[in-house]
């Protein structure tokens, strides 16, 4: 069967008569497709979309789907918290069910607070590492994603290179129209992965800063991991500094390790947020931490409210994600890391034999492909966002993406974003992936 999108392109000129240009979040629509992809199911590691064309799946929900799509065990749990009620708004003890695993994975999870959204969770912490601390400033990094409040919404996107600046002293370029005058004033913005860089901005700020925010292993420029020893210098520097370090796990959650990045690189946060893999496709995030750090939200002491907080849904379906993840010495966890690795292997593979030079970063089941710039081809690894804008090429990945398309592999057409593997995906899918990637990378 030939491959055509004439009922994806069909739903959308229906869709845009309704919907803002057709979607539910930019990143969806114009800005990376040219005709968005409807998809209509999916089972494990495979979507289909609207005109019946089966892919496999590598962009995962963004890393929301952990196991996979409509993974049996899932629907089971789901279909019996339909049956109980999916919210009660009330306490109930699905509650400490899903708090307990989370406090036995999650390294410094002493208390959780569930919430909906990564966005919400990390809204949440910096008013409480503020209301702990009683300081007014968060340090946040260049290329950094938090959500889309107020707070973050300063220089988390690429740019041209030539606007980058000076790292010591990086531009604060708002990412949205619309945010109040001084939303960003509290926000001091920071260079990654360089140890000294954050020395001297704590310093500058001595005395004012009530955290500093991060994601463990950079997930929205690709994937770039920290460099050695520089999570441990982060947690030095905040505990001389006296502020509050808060791992942004929304990304790395449940999936780089059971216990996230703190477990994995074995620094552990005052603070951690979580989204995406914890609700394993259902939206349910959660904030954890220190108790006498996490018990400043007591009594709504700081202010953190939410209808669907905690929905039995949500939660039940969790439970049953974070036992499959873990069971069996955590076999599924292993089993989604080796095959991420194989997967970067192969792709690095494949984009050589074709003679695109490119860089393939990784960790665990999270990898992106990062075609170099015409002249780059020598560029080490990406450390942060200054090497991301300066070598990787977006025009020349999102070809590759829509090369894909039509071989049976959907992955995000967005650079920033990263290709994700799941403990649904298989060798096969694996040999598919990189079968295809030969092939889309022959035809740029
Ligand atoms: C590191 C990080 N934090 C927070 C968020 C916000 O999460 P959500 O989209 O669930 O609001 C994201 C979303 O991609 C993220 O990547």
């Amino acid at each position: 069967m030939p491959f055509t999108l004439d009922r994806s392109r069909a739903l959308f000129d229906r869709a845009r008569e309704t919907l803002v240009e057709g979607v539910s979040s930019p990143s969806r629509g114009n800005v990376n497709y040219d005709v968005p992809i409807f998809m209509a199911s999916g089972a494990a590691a495979r979507i289909t979309d609207a005109d019946g064309n089966e892919y496999v799946d590598l962009m995962m929900a963004y890393g929301a789907l952990l196991h996979g799509h409509a993974h049996p065990r899932l629907v089971a749990a789901g279909e019996r918290a339909l049956h109980q009620g999916t919210l009660f708004a009330t306490a109930s003890e699905i509650e400490a069910d899903v708090a307990e695993r989370i406090a036995r994975l999650v390294p410094g999870a002493e208390r959780v607070r569930f919430a909906n959204t990564g966005t919400e969770a990390t809204m949440a912490a910096i008013r409480i590492a503020r209301a702990v601390t009683g300081r007014p400033l968060v340090v946040k990094f260049e290329g950094h994603y938090h959500g889309w409040h107020d707070a973050f919404l300063v220089s988390s996107h690429p740019r041209d290179p030539a606007t980058l600046g000076e790292p010591a002293d990086p531009p604060r370029v708002l990412d949205s129209q619309g945010l109040p005058e001084g939303a960003v004033a509290d926000t001091v913005l920071c260079a990654w992965n360089n140890a000294e860089l954050l020395a001297g901005c704590l310093d500058r700020h001595r005395g004012r800063v009530a955290a500093v925010i991060t994601e463990p292993v950079m997930a929205n420029m690709g994937v770039i991991p920290p460099r050695p020893g520089y999570l441990e210098a982060m947690r030095r520097l905040c505990d001389e500094h006296g502020a509050l370090l808060i791992m942004d796990e929304t990304v790395t959650g449940f999936r780089l390790h059971p216990g996230g990045c703190q477990a994995l690189y074995g620094v552990t946060g005052d603070l951690a947020t979580f989204g995406k893999a914890l609700g394993a496709g259902l939206p349910l995030a959660a904030i954890t931490g220190r108790a006498e750090v996490m018990d400043a939200l007591a009594g709504g002491g700081v202010l953190h409210y939410g209808t669907q907080n905690a929905p039995n849904l949500a939660l039940t379906i969790a439970a049953e994600s974070l036992d499959m993840l873990t069971e069996d010495g955590a076999a599924a966890a292993a089993a989604m890391t080796r095959l991420g690795e194989r997967l970067a292997a192969g792709l690095a593979g494949a984009l050589e034999a074709s003679g695109i030079p490119a860089i393939v970063q990784g960790v665990g089941p999270m990898l992106q492909v990062l075609p170099l710039r015409h002249g780059h081809a020598d560029a080490g690894p990406i450390h942060d966002m200054r090497d991301f804008c300066t070598h990787a090429d977006p025009a020349l990945y999102r070809r590759f993406v829509h090369e894909l398309f039509g071989l049976g592999v959907y992955a995000s057409p967005a650079l920033l974003l990263h290709m994700i593997v799941s403990t649904a995906h298989t060798d096969a899918d694996v040999d598919r992936a990189v079968e295809a990637a030969g092939t889309a990378a022959g035809r740029l």
